[in-house]
């Protein structure tokens, strides 16, 4: 056994997602906002919560027309994520400034950003004070994905997103090989892993047994009806171009969230 310390500082919960939160008020101004305490609470319905400060500017808008769009951004939006969360609304136009793409809602009158792979429209069903931030538990009421990223069986593959998440003030890219897959462990019969999967369970001189080659490549969702939007096009023909986006991301160590 590790010997461990005793921590009693803060909520050490990582790594978590970082997403991008838009909202508009009543007046028409929209605003987006950079948000780390968010999780999803309950499958049916599907419903989702974000943790907001009362002094956000953000946290006004939404509380006033009780709706928001929880945007999961990639990892070349990383500088854009860091600047939402460290520039108020009340000073900054982080829309303009950003250039991000808005569409507008279906569901809810929020626009979402166009550059990210994924949106979710939310409206919020109750708010609990808690202490420095109060819990916005919000229903899905529908969302938004880039058609790219469904394959024929309407699965969507996140793990090709280039999505990001937050480890205690960092940002990380999504490693795009599973570990494993829902139940795999109990599985009777073999359950299709990749290469590398295998790989680290040898490495971590655990069960292969119930694992076997995926080598063929996943047949994609020819013809669909999801519209493929010009950023979808460009996120994937400059996907490669930012494998090293890490070294270019700005990471601040924020006490503020
Ligand atoms: C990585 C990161 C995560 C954050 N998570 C949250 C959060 O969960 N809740 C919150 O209220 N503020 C969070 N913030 C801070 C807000 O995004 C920040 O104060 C922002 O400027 C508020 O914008 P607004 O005033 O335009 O709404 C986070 C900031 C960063 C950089």
């Amino acid at each position: 056994m590790n010997e461990k310390v005793d921590f009693k500082g803060s909520v050490i919960l990582n790594p978590v997602p970082v997403v991008l939160i838009t909202s508009k008020n009543k007046e028409g101004k929209e605003n987006v906002f950079t948000v780390a305490w968010t999780g999803t609470v309950c499958t049916k319905p599907p419903m989702l919560s974000i943790s907001v400060r009362p002094e956000r500017l953000s946290y006004e808008y939404i509380k006033e027309t009780m709706e928001f769009t929880v945007n999961l951004p990639t990892s070349k939006m990383t500088k854009a994520v860091d600047y939402c969360g460290v520039r108020p609304g009340r000073k900054f136009d982080k829309i303009q400034e950003m250039n991000f793409t808005m569409k507008e809602g279906t569901n809810i009158n929020v626009p979402y950003i166009d550059e990210c792979p994924i949106s979710i429209e939310c409206k919020v069903k109750s708010i609990i004070p808690l202490g420095t931030h109060d819990l916005f538990i919000a229903d899905v009421v529908g969302s938004h994905v880039d058609s790219t990223l469904m394959d024929e069986k309407g699965k969507i593959h996140f793990e090709e997103a280039d999505l990001i998440t937050y480890c205690h003030g960092e940002y990380f890219k999504m490693d795009k090989h599973p570990l494993g897959k829902f139940g795999y462990s109990i599985a009777k019969k073999p359950i299709a892993m990749k290469d590398s999967a295998k790989s680290i369970e040898k490495e971590n001189n655990t069960d292969t047994t119930k694992v076997k080659d995926l080598s063929k490549d996943r047949p994609r969702k020819k013809n669909n009806n999801y519209k493929s939007s010009n950023a979808s096009k460009k996120r994937n023909s400059s996907n490669n171009k930012h494998k090293n986006s890490r070294k270019n991301t700005t990471s601040t160590r924020r006490k503020t969230k």
